[in-house]
């Protein structure tokens, strides 16, 4: 069955400065036109280049995301960006505990809890991400994840139809926990222009995270083709 909306996400992680966000932005709202219905698309910029991204977007249907966030509103945090300020200027989403927040930055589970709360609390919608390493055999595919911007940088390829089961039991788990909310469940991990349809043809994989073929305009035009 041919899905109703298809999420694809775009996390610049730390690989773009202000300039680079800037001009991809810009790119992006001529790109943004010809973009069909179905797609759902958002950009995660870096916190210093999130409030010009919002603005080069804002006439566009394309949204805009934190990277990270503190769930404190607002007070002594050297450092820390507010979920409250992030929606203060526009963005619609935050990604909370992504792998590498987990894995570098010693982020805890309590931690990511409090991050959902605060986003809920004020109306930015949390993306949450869960994972594995390779030595857990889970899920997350944390070893999919790219190490640079290269394609030689590329993690290993997980499977479509392993990370389509592992959705699958996602979807049923939080679907027991809540009841009547259906989850939005996006696969990340080295996705590339060439590999993109293949996840979004499964049947529990609503959209894709991704992350160095993002910041490519060229490879991020033909990932959205190829999810089209
Ligand atoms: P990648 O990042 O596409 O660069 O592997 C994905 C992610 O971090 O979720």
């Amino acid at each position: 069955m041919a899905k109703t909306n298809i999420y694809l996400f775009a996390n610049w992680k730390m690989y773009l400065g202000m300039a680079e966000s800037e001009k991809l932005s810009k790119d992006l709202v001529k790109f943004s036109k010809k973009l069909p219905k179905k797609i759902k698309m958002a950009v995660f910029p870096s916190a210093l280049s999130s409030t010009a991204v919002v603005k080069n977007l804002k006439k566009t249907p394309i949204a805009v995301g934190a990277q990270n966030i503190y769930f404190e509103d607002k007070g002594g945090f050297t450092g820390e960006v507010s979920a409250a300020m992030y929606k203060d200027i526009g963005s619609k989403y935050a990604l909370v505990g992504h792998s590498e927040r987990r894995h570098l930055f010693h982020e805890t589970n309590h931690e990511i809890r409090m991050k959902m709360e605060g986003a809920l609390s004020i109306g930015l919608m949390p993306v949450l991400c869960v994972g594995e390493t390779a030595q857990e055999s889970a899920y997350e595919p944390v070893w999919a994840i790219s190490k640079g911007l290269g394609v030689q940088e590329q993690g290993k390829h997980c499977d479509a139809t392993e990370a389509n089961r592992v959705h699958g039991f996602i979807k049923k788990t939080v679907l027991a926990l809540t009841k009547d909310l259906e989850p939005i469940i996006l696969f990340g991990g080295s996705v590339r222009p060439n590999t993109a349809a293949e996840y979004l043809k499964q049947s529990n994989i609503d959209g894709i995270l991704v992350g160095a073929a993002s910041t490519h305009l060229d490879s991020w035009k033909d990932i959205v083709h190829n999810a089209c």
